[in-house]
């Protein structure tokens, strides 16, 4: 197939920063997506509907002309957290979900959680007012191996929390491992989750063969084949549960390649682009459009896009 014209597609999990890099990046994510799930890790993190407000009009500013395109804000949870907060949130118009991190999880978040139990009362607001809480699923601890903390996440503390809160919307963000998918499969409609096009088109071998690769470095870091098959398995799968969300995450060059290399993959430039080469391959493109463009959405609660978005297969590096 040449072209294909699919519904304009939201991108339900994306890192816009703040300042030039917002500048330099907000353009890529505007000619593709129609909205986007913007991630609360600045530094400081956005934690109040003020700060949301704020951040929010700076995305606006920094939009090209004629852009069309709506940021749909998060809030970063942290043990300060109150209720006071959420439902502030929730009244806000402007605040789609909480993020929660597990403290030192990835990128900015030393101010994450380090005890999620003694964060109930606040998932059980947040199950409340019916606003979604967005996890970064990975254990922390230094002596557990990276490429396990996915499962132990799912293990140690995710059941629990779908167990406690079973009307509480949860999106487990970039699903990683079979293990996530067959968890978010096994779950009732309130649990989703997204997937990237790095953990649909590459496994550790894009990192670690034929030399490090700092620019397919991201969290949760990617893993063994058969993982990337029961993600690809699950995103051309129709299943109304997996949906689109680039974890598009800029970083400076110098920051990138360097001896200790930060975590983060930048795709916003070919964010939709992507995920059809991986459709592709996988024979499944007439199910590209569900996934990028329905099931967010219809998650989040919110009108599928009425516009459309056409793509023309071209060679391009
Ligand atoms: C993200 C970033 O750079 O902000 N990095 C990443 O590896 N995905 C943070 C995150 O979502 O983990
Ligand atoms: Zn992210």
């Amino acid at each position: 197939m040449k072209r294909l014209t699919i519904t304009r597609p939201d991108d339900w999990h994306l890192h816009l920063r703040n300042g030039d890099i917002l500048k330099t990046v907000i353009p890529h994510t505007a000619q593709r997506f129609a909205r986007a799930i913007v991630m609360p890790n600045l530094k400081p993190p956005v934690t109040s509907v003020a700060r949301a407000s704020s951040y929010r009009q700076e995305i606006l500013n920094a939009l090209p002309e004629n852009a069309d395109f709506t940021p749909l804000m998060t809030l970063y949870l942290t043990a300060a957290t109150t209720q006071e907060d959420i439902k502030a949130a929730a009244a806000s118009g402007i605040v789609y979900g909480f993020k929660l991190y597990p403290a030192g999880a990835t990128t900015n978040s030393d101010a994450g959680v380090s005890q999620v139990k003694a964060i109930y009362p606040l998932f059980e607001a947040l199950q409340n007012v019916d606003m979604p809480l967005l996890i970064h699923g990975e254990v922390t601890d230094s002596k557990t191996d990276i490429f396990d903390r996915e499962r132990l996440f799912i293990e140690r503390t995710l059941i629990d929390i779908v167990r406690q809160f079973p009307e509480l919307r949860i999106v487990f963000e970039h699903a990683t491992t079979r293990d996530a998918i067959d968890f978010v499969t096994a779950s009732s409609s309130f649990v989703a989750s997204t997937i990237t096009p790095q953990h649909l088109l590459y496994n550790r071998n894009a990192l670690l063969a034929g030399g490090i690769r700092p620019h397919h470095y991201c969290l949760p870091i990617l893993k063994r084949e058969d993982h990337r098959l029961a993600l690809v398995k699950a995103a051309t799968s129709g299943n109304p549960k997996f949906f689109l969300g680039t974890d598009s995450a800029p970083h400076q060059t110098h920051l990138k390649e360097n001896a200790c290399g930060c975590a983060g993959c930048y795709s916003a430039h070919a964010g939709i682009e992507l995920y059809a080469e991986a459709f592709e391959q996988a024979e499944a493109l007439d199910k590209l459009e569900g996934f990028a463009s329905f099931f967010g959405p219809d998650f989040y609660r919110l009108p599928r896009n009425a516009d459309k978005l056409t793509l023309v297969k071209t060679e391009w590096r």
